[in-house]
């Protein structure tokens, strides 16, 4: 195991897409930001300086920070912000994880800009458990906005609406031709006939959901969120914020120019959004003048796509990558998924939306959570979150538009150290249903289970696969249906869980798990580091 050090440089920056320059926030001036590569085993020292004038955290999505939240980095849950003109170290293990993860800006909507990918290599002489690539590519899909982004997230908080959606959609920061002024912005992957090719891909959009293809080339699914699956192969995968998805792609067609390309996936009754982010794949030798040929992506509400898609997602589960799947369940959760609203004298028409967990939007403290936790700080949050809504209801289905008692508050959940946990996810059609990517930080969990309607507490069950279940961070609740997932909780510490839309999130679709200590000498909470930012 060798200790990793990064500096990111925290700064505002120009960028022109789409016609216009404008000032961004970036790390090391880079869009997207830097990669960070490093070894299963190997010791993270990132060194975060903060020159911009906004508050800053950075959260390293997927890993889980045995015992060592205060490297997790969602500010207000496990840090305080680093403040304009300071630093901070993450200083972490990556201990039993290799693959693909990602990090990014994890306070109000900085996300849009501030991003990166994490890879992690297994340890040396130890092969992937899929055919070697001959090469490997990252693959960061994101989203621009012509408008400061602080400014769209602002509007979402003011109306009793959705606010703008982006302008484009991006692949490694670039929209592609399809865009004004943007053939010179086209993300380009050169290949060589009969090689392989592993393509490390990211959703760190912001609020969408995205089917990702080659046009006339095959992908097989490896490996989603640092956890290796059952290969299969598939013309286009489907990819929720939060999430990664390893692909391998083989260089097998005649040689020629092929459009990739990213395009949200959109069932829900909610304005569609229809923008295509396209890059070019290109054999060796082949000249640009060549005209590409195009991708062929599912329709943007192929819902049975979808529902295909996650099912063929399996847990390897080799005798050297098992899958743990917790057989029995210490303590059953049940949220509801709603939205609901809120009075507010200086919104649009006095009112604004909010986003719910069993009729509750959580309200971001002052204090991070981990450290009232720690220290035993009153005050700062009750530990007293349902562990099912008051009353049971039809969930999905007539739009139900009464209030069902929805209250804003920070109230989250002590979980026992070690014990096994059911969570499901039920979405509700309160006001509307809607598709949401919820991620658990901390842990993976194994998704067990998931449905279309509401969730069967007698006849669901007896159908979930407690073998070979997809093992991920990040996994979607289906538009007006429900997931079941299943966790061991042995990582102390507070752990935040919320949907990954961040427009949702913003409303309040959020809460957080405080996992006790444990008995044992090595099953508590490490001592905080001294350059922690004060709150
Ligand atoms: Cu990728 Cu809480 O975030």
């Amino acid at each position: 195991a060798a200790i990793k050090k990064y500096q990111f440089d925290v700064q505002v920056n120009n960028v022109s897409r789409l016609c216009h320059a404008k000032p961004i926030v970036t790390v090391n001036g880079r869009f997207p930001g830097p990669t960070i590569y490093v070894r299963e085993g190997d010791r993270v020292l990132v060194n975060v300086t903060n020159h911009a004038q906004y508050n800053m955290s950075i959260h390293w999505h997927g890993l889980k920070q045995y015992r060592n939240g205060w490297a997790d980095g969602p500010a207000y849950i496990t840090q305080c912000p680093i403040k304009t003109g300071n630093s901070y170290t993450y200083d972490f293990n990556v201990t039993g994880q290799r693959g693909t993860l990602w990090w990014h800006a994890h306070i109000f909507w900085l996300r849009a800009t501030v991003y990166g990918a994490i890879v992690i290599m297994p340890k040396p002489g130890t092969p992937f458990p899929f055919p070697q690539p001959n090469r490997e590519e990252v693959i960061l899909l994101g989203e621009w906005w012509h408008t400061d982004v602080e400014e769209v997230e602002k509007q979402g908080q003011k109306m009793g609406l959705p606010p703008n959606m982006s302008d484009a959609h991006t692949i490694n920061g670039k929209p592609g031709p399809l865009f004004p002024c943007s053939e010179k912005h086209t993300f380009a992957m050169e290949v060589e006939s009969g090689k392989t090719y592993l393509l490390r891909i990211i959703n760190a959009a912001l609020n969408d959901e995205l089917f990702f293809a080659i046009a006339g080339h095959n992908f097989t699914v490896v490996e989603v969120d640092a956890v290796y699956t059952k290969p299969f192969t598939t013309e286009a995968i489907l990819i929720a914020p939060g999430q990664t998805t390893n692909v391998l792609v083989q260089a097998n067609q005649k040689p020629g120019r092929y459009f990739m390309a990213a395009r949200p996936f959109n069932d829900a009754p909610i304005p569609v959004d229809n923008k295509t982010a396209t890059g070019i794949l290109q054999y060796k030798g082949i000249p640009n003048s060549l005209l590409p040929t195009l991708a062929q992506l599912p329709a943007s509400n192929d819902s049975e796509f979808a529902l295909n898609y996650n099912k063929k997602l399996r847990s390897l589960n080799s005798p050297k990558f098992p899958a743990d799947v917790p057989q029995k369940v210490d303590r059953k959760l049940f949220y509801t998924i709603g939205f609901g609203k809120d009075s507010c004298p200086t919104c649009v028409n006095g009112t604004r939306l909010l986003a719910t967990l069993n009729n509750i939007s959580f309200v971001m403290p002052q204090t991070a959570l981990l450290q009232a936790h720690y220290f035993n700080l009153k005050g700062v949050f009750k530990a007293d979150f349902p562990d099912k809504p008051p009353k049971p209801f039809n969930y999905t289905g007539a739009p139900l538009t009464a209030s069902l008692g929805t209250s804003r508050a920070t109230r989250l959940s002590k979980i026992a150290f070690n014990s096994t946990i059911e969570l499901v996810l039920q979405d509700t059609n309160l006001l509307t249903v809607e598709s949401h990517p919820f991620h658990l930080h901390g842990y993976n969990f194994f998704v067990v289970g998931t449905g279309i309607g509401n969730f069967d507490p007698v006849k669901d069950p007896a159908n979930y696969n407690l073998v070979d279940p997809i093992e991920r961070n990040t996994a979607a609740v289906p538009t007006g249906g429900w997931t079941a997932i299943r966790f061991r909780a042995d990582n102390p510490g507070v752990w935040f869980m919320h949907c990954h839309l961040e427009l949702h999130t913003g409303w309040g679709l959020k809460t957080a798990f405080a996992v006790e200590d444990g008995p044992g000498p090595d099953q508590s909470v490490l001592p905080p580091p001294t350059d922690l930012p004060p709150c």
